[in-house]
């Protein structure tokens, strides 16, 4: 067995951490590698270990003079999302992790985990990979560190996190890191389990390599270990975007959205406002994660904790979202897409001509015409938000940006209109609590249908649901100016199933009158469900190509549609039992009533 303070090329431990050195040893005593990789995060390494990648085939180079400094991963065919199902959230008690998770007993998945890890690694290098989430030295910032015996993990982590020396020099001597272990294992489906042990802040995450299972500081710490934390040490950690707007005058305002995976966070994060808003600005703080602490001005103060993008690939182009087409031109690691002749990589959506033949996301030749598609829909870009030439220049700020609205949105083919706002913070809880989306690529499992996802938390809340909506209540009490809250909804189908509202730049129509609300600017009409924009002081629509019927119909709100959204919210609400807040019935009531006239 290796020693832990001696890696493969005879390096030190480059620590004296007691702790951190404990823990190494005592997993590599059960998981038995060849030998121990402590990550330092330099380019040298990166190059060593990119290099390694392509010889065993991890890691395609693509063309350098298409798209420099990429690389192309295909992932195990039966590994390609995040599986929910076999997510688990491990707490002494059960009705600690409510019942919204999967749970088990701590000791009974230490052990059955265990089993598992031992010798997984026999003839493999584990890699030490240190990693901070959030600026280095903000108070924000929580440290991780992971164990990994796959390369793909720690090339992805490189980008994601601010990865290496600079997090184990913030460490220092603390205990206080997260203790992530993963391997890969044999890929087999039946074997994959990633477990959550809040209490001990430790992550153990078993047979797969897909991202969202396997970079431990993203979906696993920063939403679900940190959801914890944020109701134990009082502030939020939420799956939302953070963006910047700014208008000709000047005036930056700041909100943060929570969308469910694959229903366009990136997307809103980046958005190019349409020519008719000559002189504003949107800039990206983050595009997947938010925490956020009262601050001593009584604001809300938000962090993205994550330092890249593990991004949608299908329907990315310079139409849509160009900031991520610029942000995926180089330095990019793709997951699944298809390569071209010319080593290029592409996808569905992807601009200009299909081309004749490209060999699909498994490796097999693919023609143009194919029924099956040549990337998969849930395939990967993992880029650094350094690219990105929409950053925000508050994106490293260690303080973080005063947030002045939060906004739900989900994927709802009829039923939610394109934007209202809740009536204060309480209802706001309410709409976000009550919040549906249709199923997407992004977790295993049928895709279109709707199921309750509040604030898009569901699969990411590491403790009982209801406790999580009573501490959003609870959170009121601490901030002095409370950010407006919104819900949007950019998805609305007509009779053929085609999207009726244009979208992505176009949100920005929306963003607009979200910018105005909270300072007031404008009037508003009230409905049973909050205030919409007014037909006439309401959204812009100038230069818009949208009949005058299309905007009725994507702003409209059916009673018929309505009552039966309620029916499905009760079965949400009923299965949090007791846990349900007492407040959100009560708003719950007022809508019926409302509804009934
Ligand atoms: P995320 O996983 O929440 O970050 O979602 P993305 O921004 O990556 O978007 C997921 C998918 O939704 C992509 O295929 C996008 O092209 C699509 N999408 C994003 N925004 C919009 C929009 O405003 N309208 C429509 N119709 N599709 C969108
Ligand atoms: P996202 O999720 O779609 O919200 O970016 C990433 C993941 O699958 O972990
Ligand atoms: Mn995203």
């Amino acid at each position: 067995m290796a020693s832990t303070q001696v890696a493969a090329e005879g390096q030190q431990a480059p620590t004296k951490n007691p702790t951190l050195l404990a823990w190494v040893a005592k997993m590599a005593e059960m998981t038995q590698p060849d030998s121990i990789v402590w990550c330092d995060g330099s380019e040298a390494e990166k190059k060593r270990l990119t290099d390694q990648a392509v010889k065993e085939g991890i890691l395609i180079p693509l063309n350098p003079e298409k798209r420099p400094n990429s690389y192309l991963h295909r992932s195990n065919p039966n590994d390609v999302a995040r599986v929910e199902h076999l997510t688990f959230i491990c707490t002494p008690n059960k009705t600690d992790a409510g019942p919204t998770n999967n749970w088990m007993e701590p000791e009974a998945a230490y052990t059955k985990l265990g089993n598992l890890f031992t010798g997984c690694m026999k003839g493999r290098t584990m890699y030490v990979v240190p990693y901070a989430m959030g600026p280095i030295g903000s108070p924000f910032t929580k440290l991780g560190v992971e164990l990994t015996d796959s390369i793909y993990v720690v090339l992805n982590m490189r980008i994601m996190a601010r990865m290496g020396k600079q997090a184990l020099d913030m460490l220092g001597d603390s205990d206080d890191f997260n203790r992530g272990l993963h391997s890969t294992g044999d890929v087999d489906p039946d074997r994959r389990y990633i477990c959550h042990f809040p209490q001990d802040n430790t992550i153990w995450s078993f047979g797969s390599g897909y991202g969202g299972n396997v970079l431990l500081g993203k979906k696993c710490l920063a939403l679900r270990i940190g959801s914890y934390l944020g109701r134990e040490e009082g502030w939020m950690a939420e799956h939302m975007l953070i963006l910047g707007v700014t208008s000709p005058k000047g005036e930056t305002t700041y909100v943060a959205a929570a969308f469910p995976s694959a229903c366009g966070k990136t997307n809103f994060a980046m958005m190019i406002p349409p020519p008719e808003y000559k002189g504003w600005k949107i800039e990206t703080v983050g595009d997947d994660i938010a925490w956020m602490h009262p601050g001593k001005d009584g604001r809300l103060y938000a962090i993205n904790p994550e330092a890249g993008y593990f991004g949608v690939v299908p329907g990315t182009n310079y139409k849509t979202n160009p900031n991520a087409m610029e942000s995926i031109a180089k330095d990019t690691i793709f997951t699944n897409v298809a390569l071209t002749a010319d080593g290029d990589v592409w996808w569905e959506g992807k601009d200009g001509e299909v081309p004749d033949e490209l060999t699909d996301w498994q490796g097999r030749p693919w023609k143009k015409g194919s029924a099956e598609k040549a990337a998969h829909p849930n395939s990967r870009f993992t880029a650094p938000m350094s690219n990105n030439p929409a950053l925000s220049p508050k994106a490293n700020d260690p303080t973080g940006v005063p947030i002045s609205a939060l906004i739900f949105g989900g994927r709802r083919s009829n039923t939610v209109p394109l934007v209202l706002q809740a009536f204060n913070w309480t209802h706001g809880v309410f709409l976000g609590a009550t919040m549906g989306s249709e199923t997407t690529a992004a977790a295993t499992g049928k895709v279109g249908v709707v199921r309750r996802d509040p604030m898009a938390m569901l699969p990411f809340c590491g403790y009982h649901m209801g406790d999580y909506l009573q501490h959003w209540l609870d959170m009121q009490k601490h901030i002095a100016q409370l950010p407006k809250i919104f819900q949007v909804n950019w998805f609305r189908q007509d009779k053929n199933g085609k999207f009726m509202w244009p979208g992505f730049g176009e949100n920005m129509r929306v963003l607009e009158w979200i910018v105005n609300r909270v300072h007031g600017r404008v009037p508003t009409q009230e409905t049973l469900l909050g205030w919409v924009p007014r037909a006439d002081q309401g959204l812009n629509l100038n230069g818009l190509d949208l009949a005058s019927d299309v905007v009725a119909e994507v702003t409209s709100i059916k009673e018929d549609e309505w009552k039966s959204e309620l029916k499905s919210q009760e079965v949400f609400f009923e299965q949090l039992g007791t846990k349900a807040p007492d407040a959100l019935m009560l708003q719950r009531k007022l809508l019926m009533a409302r509804l009934d006239h």
